[in-house]
């Protein structure tokens, strides 16, 4: 079986981390965000991994060539000159695509779940129709692209980020066609959900799965710690040995081996520390997400954050609110910041007591 992710896109929702690293490199519950999309295919059999790439290739090819290769995972990178958007680079990959006649899956990269691509590929055999898409319900579908279907999964309709409610059932990102799809998409900038996935509908072609379990679009610093509680539940029922726990830790924390955690600290519910992660005395750390090699010093208190790579939260620090701390930054002691997103390299020396972009 063969798969695209489409890797593309800015990432500028989930600045200022995306400054540092493109989006799907940043790591999630301790793993670079595609990484959990390939590991998932792999389990499901899937060989041949097209990564569709347009922003900073370089840097993830070196990283993810390391990563796969241990999983046994073949990748190939297909290189788009321009951004193709999220249909074009479908067509730009044709060759290795249409190589055969079996289906294949496309998603994107910024979405955490439970993959179902077992049964997804099991489901889009049983109506044989052209393609599948994956749904899922959400609070806010102005968000997302809507979908409309029938009970038995045939959709009547697919409308990108709608002005008016029409449904709260999303598509879900997650894909899988025969290679017939091809015909339909041509190589240039094209969007899937806005000029393919509403044609497949109206002949007829386009069939929705609904996805058991959570889901989350984690592109931007808000929606990354909810998915985060919710990777974390569902880690706490699957594999419950992954979590840590001990003095000082309450609900779902992961903490990476590596890192060192002082005396006295209290971790959680929702937490995530990455590897040499150093947590000084005294901490309380909740519902934030720690990236590699930050240190957090005495008797900080952080809340709803995310401290970016090598950054250094001084001693008596207040963090809450949404605040996400880019690459190296420095904040000084007995600051307080509230919804700041600081870039990479600051130096935060007074209060933000209000959300704001700290450059
Ligand atoms: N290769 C490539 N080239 N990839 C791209 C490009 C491009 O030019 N533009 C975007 N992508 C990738 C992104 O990296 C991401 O993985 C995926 O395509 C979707 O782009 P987003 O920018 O994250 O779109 P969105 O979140 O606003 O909406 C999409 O996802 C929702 C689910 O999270 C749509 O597919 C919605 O219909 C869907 O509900
Ligand atoms: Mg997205």
């Amino acid at each position: 079986l063969r798969a695209l992710i489409l890797v593309g896109g800015y990432g500028t929702r989930l600045r200022p981390l995306t400054l540092s690293r493109p989006k799907p490199l940043v790591e999630f519950a301790n793993k670079p965000m595609l990484m959990h999309q390939i590991e998932a295919l792999v389990e499901s059999n899937v060989t041949e991994i097209i990564l569709a790439v347009s922003y900073r290739a370089e840097d993830m090819e070196k990283e993810l060539a390391i990563q796969a290769e241990k999983l046994g995972a073949n990748l190939i990178f297909s290189h788009e000159n321009e951004p193709l958007g999220t249909a074009g680079p479908i067509a730009l990959a044709q060759k290795v695509l249409s190589s055969c006649d079996e289906p294949f899956f496309v998603l994107n990269s910024d979405i955490i779940c439970d993959f179902p691509f077992k049964q997804l590929l099991q489901f889009h055999k049983s109506h044989k129709k052209e393609g599948t898409i994956v749904v899922t319900k959400v609070e806010e579908p102005s968000k997302y692209g809507v979908v409309i279907y029938e009970d038995d999964g045939k959709i009547e309709s697919f409308i990108e980020k709608p002005q008016e409610f029409v449904s709260n059932k999303i598509n879900a990102g997650i894909y899988i066609f025969n290679p017939s799809v091809l015909n339909r998409i041509e190589l240039r900038p094209m969007s899937i959900e806005k000029e393919v996935f509403p044609e497949m509908a109206k002949d007829g072609q386009l069939y929705a799965m609904e996805l058991p379990g959570f889901w989350m679009d984690v592109g931007q610093p808000r929606d990354f710690l909810t998915g985060m509680c919710m990777y974390l539940a569902s880690l706490k029922q699957k594999s419950p040995e992954k979590l840590h726990t001990g003095e000082g830790v309450v609900g779902n924390v992961l903490i990476d081996p590596t890192a060192t955690i002082g005396k006295g600290c209290r971790i959680g519910p929702n937490v995530t520390i990455g590897p040499n992660v150093h947590l000084a005395d005294g901490c309380c750390i909740k519902r934030s997400t720690l990236l590699r090699g930050s240190i957090v010093k005495e008797h900080a208190w952080l809340d709803g954050c995310i401290v970016g790579w090598q950054s250094v939260v001084g001693r008596w620090v207040r963090m809450e609110g949404i605040t996400v701390l880019g690459e190296d930054v420095i904040v000084k002691d007995e600051i307080y910041i509230n919804g700041g997103q600081v870039l990479p390299h600051k130096n935060i020396a007074t209060s933000v007591p209000e959300p704001q972009i700290i450059m």
